[in-house]
């Protein structure tokens, strides 16, 4: 099986290099940059991710030895954003301090292999604080921007470097220049989905054997899509635990209750009372996170005591573990409630994650793979902490209600118009200021919604949407006429980065 290595060097993106590399049917492995080692060279090549450090600081990120091992043996290697300065400074090239870039930036390329098919002009996208001002010996500059080289290529070895992010979206032909690498080394294409559902199946059954196993089921893509694959692979002993903290949206109690309750061993619990009671008058969303996230382990550990399983499955995907600042060097952004928080006085014997190495849109493929609906499938992401990090003031039935309301009208227009089905996420946001309106010819300091909806594959990176002016006017008359208090409405239209997508 044709395979390709990832080294992390601490980039938001690395996991979705990987992610990349089996979208073009190649089986991909991430490894830790300064624990790579001969061990992990079993590969046809390899790819240096980017990272936040620069190649001067005390603290970066290096592994010498596992160069030189590259550079001896001649394996493809492809060096990304701090993957390329680390190559060139190994090399004796200078990496410069500053001519920074970020964000899209037009790059003119040559005629290389790595940019077969494509035009001499490109938009990519930068993020680098430092930059390639001498290049090392025996490399060739093959693409630049205004401000510095954008990739290099060694005269007679296998190695490739890009200053820019080929692994975003962004990139307009990323993934292009990614399957140029590939194809140029003649890397085998034959990693699937199916095959990735067969393996972790059959590591499912193989981690749990015989005894019993406890998830909690939000009844969202992930965890759905986990607990059918578990479900595949060890059948009711698997038991889902569904958590009602009263932090959900509409009718979603009686979605899960209806879709999963004949083929699992479902336990609903009532705990709204007790959530509500320990977010009283919490306005920061990451506080929030960290209560809610407390809360629901107690939950779930009584619930495990009464079991009595042994196993723990989770249906951690990995944007989940990258933004909550989970590998060596990447900062934290956002700690989401899934990640980490395991229960830790309960002596599991094991923890199950088959999703932790997959990205929504290749959780999305093995759901339609296992034959779940569409329904269920491709619903918008929702999460863990739910409606408490859709308001930016305090959790109480107020708040929750109009932005639970606002959240459903704006869902029901788009999908009377036919296209929620086509958009990654759309949300209402309840605001805690308060601004002026004038409701029956009197003035009214009154609620205000804000409407988030954006596209994206991964997460990782957003675009609002540009929603016709028509469909907005339907929705905001819609939550001003219906929900009392409400008399503004507005559309958030940044893209992420800067904003992320949660604005809580
Ligand atoms: P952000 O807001 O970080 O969101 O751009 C990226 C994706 O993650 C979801 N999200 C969360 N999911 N617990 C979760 O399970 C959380 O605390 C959390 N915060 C954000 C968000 O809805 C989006 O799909």
């Amino acid at each position: 099986m044709g395979s390709v290595l990832v080294v992390d060097f601490g980039s938001q993106y690395t996991h979705l290099i990987a992610r990349r590399i089996r979208q073009l049917n190649v089986y991909s492995k991430v490894v830790e940059g300064t624990k790579a080692s001969e061990e992990d060279l079993d590969v046809d090549a390899v790819i240096l991710s980017g990272g936040p450090s620069s190649v001067y600081d005390d603290n970066a990120p290096r592994n010498d030895e596992f160069l030189d091992m590259l550079l001896e043996r001649n394996i493809p290697t492809l060096g990304i954003c701090y993957g390329m300065h680390l190559l060139a400074h190994h090399m004796g090239g200078k990496i410069s301090r500053g001519n920074k870039e970020y964000g899209i930036s037009s790059i003119n390329v040559s005629d290389d292999a790595l940019f077969e098919g494509l035009d001499k002009r490109q938009k990519v996208w930068m993020s680098h604080g430092d930059s390639l001002e001498g290049v090392p010996e025996n490399f060739s500059i093959i693409a630049s921007s205004q401000r510095a080289p954008a990739a290099l290529k060694h005269d007679d070895k296998n190695i490739y470097a890009l200053q820019f992010h080929p692994e975003v979206n962004h990139t307009e032909n990323g993934l292009v220049i990614l399957e140029n690498f590939i194809k140029m080394f003649d890397v085998e294409r034959d990693w699937n989905m199916d095959d990735f559902i067969v393996t972790s199946t059959a590591d499912i059954k193989s981690a749990i054997g015989d005894e019993k196993a406890i998830m909690a089921l939000s009844g969202g893509v992930d965890s759905s899509i986990c607990a059918k694959l578990t479900a595949n692979a060890i059948g009711r002993n698997l038991y889902a635990v569904f958590v009602d903290h009263g932090l959900l949206r509409k009718g979603e109690r009686q979605f899960v209750k209806d879709k999963f309750g004949g083929i699992l061993n479902l336990k609903i619990i009532d705990a709204k009372d007790r959530f509500f009671e320990k977010l009283k008058g919490v306005v920061d969303p990451e506080e929030k996170r960290m209560i809610i996230g407390n809360e629901f382990i107690k939950v779930f550990e009584e619930e495990a005591r009464e079991i009595g399983a042994k196993y723990l499955v989770q249906g951690t995907i990995y944007p989940d573990v990258i933004e909550s600042g989970s590998t060596k060097n990447a900062e934290v952004i956002k700690s989401h409630h899934n990640v980490g928080g395991l229960p830790e006085t309960l002596d599991f014997d094991g923890l199950v994650e088959p999703l932790r190495e997959l990205y929504k849109d290749e959780v999305r493929l093995m759901g339609k793979k296992l034959g779940m609906p569409d329904e269920l499938v491709m619903q918008h992401p929702f999460p863990g902490p739910g409606l408490a990090v859709r308001i930016t003031g305090a959790v109480n039935d107020e708040n929750i209600d109009i932005v639970r309301e606002a959240s459903s009208i704006l869902d029901e227009v788009l999908k009377e118009e036919g296209i929620y089905g086509d958009i990654w996420q759309s949300f209402a946001v309840l605001f805690d200021d308060r601004v002026v309106g004038v409701v029956g010819d009197q003035r009214k300091y009154g609620r205000f919604i804000g409407l988030r909806v954006v596209q994206s594959i991964d997460a990782m990176t957003a675009n609002f949407v540009k929603l016709p002016w028509d469909v907005l006017e339907r929705i905001s008359t819609r939550i001003t006429n219906e929900i009392e208090d409400v008399v503004a409405v507005s559309y958030f239209v940044s893209h992420k980065p800067p904003q992320t997508i949660e604005p809580c």
